[in-house]
C-alpha cells in the first residue's frame, strides 16, 4: 500500500459538471451498471459528495448526507450520514477510499456535523477510520394470521394529509426515546407518506384522543411479505390496536415484515411461534466532534460527575487528547485537560457509548479498557448513559 500512497490525487468536492459520473461510478458499484436517469432534483436529502480525482479524472467518490437526528430527548445533532462510497473497480487497492474517508470527516469537522452514520460492506473496512458497530435492530416476519382484532382496533383509521403533522409528532415523541432518529425533512416525509407514482400508500393510525400515538404506513408488498415502511407506537395499547388492522389484511397479506429497535415490546402484546425476529447489525456510528457532540449532550439532570478522559483518534487530530468533561443540571462542560486522564478510550468506544450502541460498561467488559482510576470511569459511564439507539431511516 505505501507504494500507493505517494499517488499524486487531488481531494475535493464533487461539481455538478462531475455529478452525472459520479452517478455512473456508483451504478457500477451499486446496481450492476443499471444506468440512472437521476437529477439533482432526485435527492430528498441535502447532500455533499467528495471526490478522489487523479491523472484520468473522477475515480472514486464518498457522499455525505446532511441528516439532523434526535439524540434522546436533547437537542437536534448534526448528522453526516455517508453513503455511496465506491472507487472505479480498475482503481481499487491504492488507497483512494481511504483517503477520501479522511479528507470527508476533515469536511464534516469544518461544517459543523456532530456525529456520523453508515451502512458498511465491511465493519471491519470503516473501523479502522473511527466508525463502530452501532447496535442490533430487529427484523420482525408476522403472519397476519396469528394477529388478533382487540376493542382498540376500531378506532384506528385510515390517514390522510391532514393527519402529517400529528404522524410527525407522534413520531418526534418516539424519536426522543432513542438516539440516532432522523428528523426528517418535509421531502423525506413526504416520500414515505405520499402515494408513489405506480402505487397508493397506506397509513394507518391510532389517536384515541388528540393526539396520534401509534402508525403504519406502507406502499406495496405482496401475498407472500409486505413490508410496513414505518410501525410506531408510542404505547403498547396503540402497538396492540395496530397489530389489529394487519389482522384485517389476512386476505391480502399472509406475512408483514419491518424493523423495530432493540427493545420494542410486542412480545408483551403477542408471542407466537409463527412470529419470527431477526436481530441485525444495525448502522455504525462515530462522533466526529468530540467536544462538539459532548456539549450538546444532555445527561440525567440531577446528575452531576465529572472525569477527565484521553481519546485516541489518530484520523480526527481535534478528538485526540485529554478532556475534562463534567456535567451539571444536565448540562455537559468540556474542556482540554491538562492532568493525568482517569481513562483512554479509542474514538471506536467513545462513539459506541456516545450513540448508545453498547454502554461504556458493557464495551469495558467486552473489550476491557484503560482505566487509571475507577472514579473517572464509573463518572463517564453515567454521563454516557441514556436511551439506545436505533434509526429507521436508509441512505
Ligand atoms: C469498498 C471500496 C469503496 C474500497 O475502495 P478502495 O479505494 O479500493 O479502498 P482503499 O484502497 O482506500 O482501501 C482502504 C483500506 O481498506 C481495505 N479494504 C479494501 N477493500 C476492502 C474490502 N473489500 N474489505 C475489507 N477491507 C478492504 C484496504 O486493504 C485498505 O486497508 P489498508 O490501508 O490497511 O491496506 C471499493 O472496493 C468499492 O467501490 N466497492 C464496491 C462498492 C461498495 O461496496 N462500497 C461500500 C459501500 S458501504
Amino acid at each position: 500500500m505505501e507504494h500507493w500512497h505517494h499517488h499524486p490525487i487531488e481531494l475535493k468536492a464533487i461539481g455538478a459538471d462531475d455529478m452525472q459520473r459520479a452517478w455512473d461510478i456508483a451504478a457500477q458499484a451499486f446496481s450492476h451498471g443499471e444506468r440512472s436517469d437521476y437529477t439533482a432534483d432526485s435527492f430528498k436529502t441535502p447532500f455533499d459528495a467528495y471526490g478522489v480525482y487523479d491523472e484520468d479524472g473522477l475515480q472514486a467518490q464518498v457522499g455525505v448526507n446532511r441528516y439532523k437526528v434526535f439524540m434522546g430527548a436533547g437537542p437536534i445533532m448534526e448528522m453526516a450520514g455517508v453513503g455511496g462510497v465506491s472507487c472505479l473497480p480498475a482503481k481499487r487497492g491504492r488507497g483512494y477510499i481511504g483517503r477520501c474517508l479522511v479528507h470527508a470527516l476533515e469536511q464534516m469537522q469544518d461544517t459543523g456535523q456532530h456525529i456520523s452514520m453508515l451502512f458498511p460492506f465491511s465493519q471491519a473496512f470503516y473501523r479502522k477510520y473511527g466508525w463502530e458497530a452501532g447496535g442490533l435492530r430487529r427484523f420482525y416476519e408476522v403472519p397476519s394470521k396469528v394477529l388478533q382484532v382487540v376493542k382498540e382496533t376500531s378506532e384506528v383509521r385510515a390517514a390522510t394529509a391532514e393527519d402529517n403533522a400529528a404522524i410527525i409528532s407522534c413520531y418526534a415523541a418516539y424519536a426522543a426515546r432513542y438516539r440516532g432518529m432522523i428528523q426528517r425533512t418535509d421531502q423525506e416525509w413526504k416520500g414515505i407518506l405520499d402515494d408513489g407514482k405506480k402505487h397508493f400508500t397506506y397509513t394507518y393510525l391510532y389517536a384515541p384522543h388528540e393526539a396520534v400515538e401509534g402508525y403504519i404506513t406502507y406502499r406495496k408488498g405482496s401475498w407472500e411479505k409486505t413490508y410496513i415502511r414505518e410501525f410506531i407506537s408510542l404505547n403498547s395499547t396503540a402497538q396492540r390496536a395496530l397489530l389489529g388492522l394487519l389482522h384485517r389484511l389476512d386476505m391480502q397479506v399472509e406475512k408483514f415484515s419491518w424493523h423495530a429497535p432493540c427493545d420494542d415490546t410486542m412480545w408483551w402484546n403477542i408471542g407466537h411461534n409463527d412470529i419470527q425476529t431477526t436481530v441485525e447489525p444495525a448502522c455504525m456510528v462515530r462522533v466526529v466532534d468530540v467536544p462538539a457532540a459532548l456539549r450538546l449532550w444532555r445527561t440525567a439532570p440531577g446528575l452531576r460527575a465529572g472525569a477527565c478522559v484521553e481519546v485516541l483518534d489518530p484520523h480526527a487530530p481535534w478528538n485526540q487528547g485529554v478532556w475534562e468533561v463534567e456535567c451539571e443540571a444536565g448540562v455537559v462542560t468540556v474542556k482540554r485537560g491538562h492532568e493525568t486522564p482517569q481513562l483512554t478510550l479509542d474514538i471506536q468506544a467513545f462513539s459506541q457509548a456516545f450513540c448508545g450502541a453498547a454502554t461504556l460498561m458493557a464495551i469495558r467488559t467486552a473489550r476491557g479498557m484503560d482505566v487509571r482510576d475507577e472514579a473517572g470511569f464509573t463518572a463517564l459511564n453515567e454521563i454516557l448513559s441514556g436511551p439506545p439507539m436505533w434509526m429507521n431511516d436508509g441512505f
